[in-house]
């Protein structure tokens, strides 16, 4: 008979569990002498952990893990092989139950690796009570000089069949680590929401088309926060977090462990409200990543990521919000500098086209070198030409929680590059990757170039390349001066490709 190791092992998955699946994402330990451990709610998996800039021997990797509340004795071990080695302290922080789902708290529980070089796979294992539950392996980021492969999609996570898809497509691509663009779980950004629906697919013990893949456990996650990750409404239909509503609000910031080097006290943090012990309990479980961790940025390679809050409680002209990014851009080295936020400035679609408030940016993102703009929200794929953008005013940008946000202005755009035989982008390429899994927008607008422009721009036809009708995700590679990014459908076909290189006098040596 085959074994589960063997099987998984087989199957694709990169990870062993001893974990058993009992339906609606909950999983079981074995039952072995001593108390028994918590119903898991979610697997063991991965997250970059708080570092930002790239420093030998000062990586780290945070090793998560849900479960309902009950005691507990979990450990966790690594080392450079299977054979470990070391062991590292686990933290646990109590999650209040949701109103939704099986009305059961939960122990959010890290151990965070730290001390770690640079591009160097490490292996760890999750035990409870003394029994291996999970055994896995994850790679740190890679240096300067190093070509590195990276996937991106947003608008993912609703239960749905294409979720799957694009997680198996992802998985099959062999990324070093996923870059999400935002509303990373539907509806509302919930616990209840992510066992349902994100960990099962993202974390799946195997790698099918319809199943989903063994991403988590082994490939870290960055993503930004969205609209669906904060989807109550205040008594003016604004965007807030109600905890009376939904008492597990704002997963994004109790199940993520990304970079905190983003404004400390931001002017607009993501806004709650409700019953106060809730709220309180909300906090306490977040930490320090609570409101901060809605903006950050990294490094990876020779790709430097910058990460911003877009969400319309926000106001982009906010003084603290752009001299950080000014900052930040300012002071990295790296070849390439990609902004990630999920509201597209530039956008063609009907859905969003007047949520334009990210485009009063555009001046200060051209003026540091910004190559690329990765959004979401608009469930399609849009690629524009470089774009230099002026903006007339302010416009509509800082009416916050407003539907409209339009921001009218000037468009250069460089026709002359074509991503194949004119690599060298003069203006900013903007890519809205939103067709991650939920239904898709406008779907007719496939290859009709004709619907791909808007009066209100004065029909500038900024966008070149538009794919509707169907899900994909966005697989970048980045060699040194040569960056490529392909599209890639639910059925694994490319359906764009484009090229762009970096003068040769813009690169400094990363041999040295
Ligand atoms: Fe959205």
């Amino acid at each position: 008979m085959i074994s589960r190791r063997t099987f998984l092992r087989s199957a694709g998955g990169v990870t062993v569990l001893a974990l058993r699946p009992l339906g609606r994402g909950l999983f079981a330990a074995p039952v072995v002498d001593g108390p028994s451990l918590p119903l898991f709610t979610a697997l063991p998996y991965i997250q970059p952990g708080s570092e930002s800039v790239l420093s030998a021997g000062l990586e780290s990797m945070v090793v998560a893990w849900q479960t309902h509340a009950g005691p507990a004795g979990f450990s966790v071990d690594f080392g450079s092989s299977a054979r470990y080695g070391r062991s590292v302290v686990c933290s646990h922080a109590e999650r209040t139950a949701g109103r939704g789902g099986d009305g059961e708290a939960r122990i959010n529980w890290t151990a965070t690796i730290e001390g770690l070089q640079l591009g160097q796979k490490y292996y760890y294992r999750v035990r409870g009570n003394g029994t291996t539950l999970a055994e896995g392996y994850f790679t740190t980021r890679q240096p300067r000089g190093r070509r590195i492969r990276f996937v991106s999609f947003g608008d993912n996570s609703y239960g749905d069949i294409s979720d799957r898809a694009i997680a198996f497509q992802t998985y099959r691509q062999n990324p070093d680590f996923v870059m999400n663009c935002g509303d990373n779980v539907y509806e509302s950004g919930t616990d209840d929401e992510y066992q349902r629906y994100f960990f099962p697919v993202y974390n799946a013990d195997v790698a099918a088309l319809r199943v989903g893949a063994p991403l988590l456990r082994s490939v870290p996650f960055y993503t930004v926060i969205a609209n669906h990750d904060v989807q109550d409404k205040d008594a003016r239909g604004h965007e807030i977090a109600d905890f009376t509503r939904n008492p597990d609000a704002l997963g994004y910031y109790t199940a993520m462990h990304l970079p905190l080097n983003g404004p400390e006290a931001p002017a607009y943090p993501t806004p709650t409200m409700g019953a106060a012990e809730r709220v309180a309990a909300f906090r306490s479980c977040a930490g320090s990543r609570f409101p901060r961790m809605a903006n950050y940025s990294f490094d990876y390679g020779d790709v430097h990521f910058l990460c911003v809050d877009s969400n319309r409680y926000g106001d982009p002209n906010d003084a603290t919000l752009q001299g950080w990014i000014a900052a930040d851009l300012s002071r990295t080295d790296a070849i390439w500098k990609l902004v990630v936020f999920h509201h597209p400035p530039f956008n063609v679609g009907n859905e969003h086209y007047v949520v334009q408030h990210m485009r009063v940016l555009a001046p200060l993102l051209e003026a540091h070198g910004v190559d690329i703009v990765l959004s979401g929200h608009e469930h399609n794929y849009q690629r524009a030409r470089p774009i230099r953008f002026m903006p007339a005013g302010p416009g509509k940008s800082a009416d916050i929680g407003a539907p409209d946000r339009r921001v009218p202005g000037t468009f250069t755009i460089d026709r002359t590059f074509d991503g194949m035989s004119n690599t060298r982008a003069d203006g900013v390429l903007y890519i809205v990757t939103g067709a991650g899994g939920k239904h898709l927008y406008d779907p007719g607008f496939t290859d009709r170039p004709e619907r791909w422009t808007h009066a209100d721009d004065n029909h500038v036809d900024y966008v070149v390349k538009m794919v509707t009708d169907r899900h994909s995700l966005s697989v970048f590679e980045v060699d040194g001066g040569r960056l490529t990014m392909k599209q890639i459908d639910e059925a694994g076909r490319e359906i764009d490709r484009m090229t762009v290189t970096k003068s040769p006098r813009l690169i400094r040596n990363t041999t040295a």
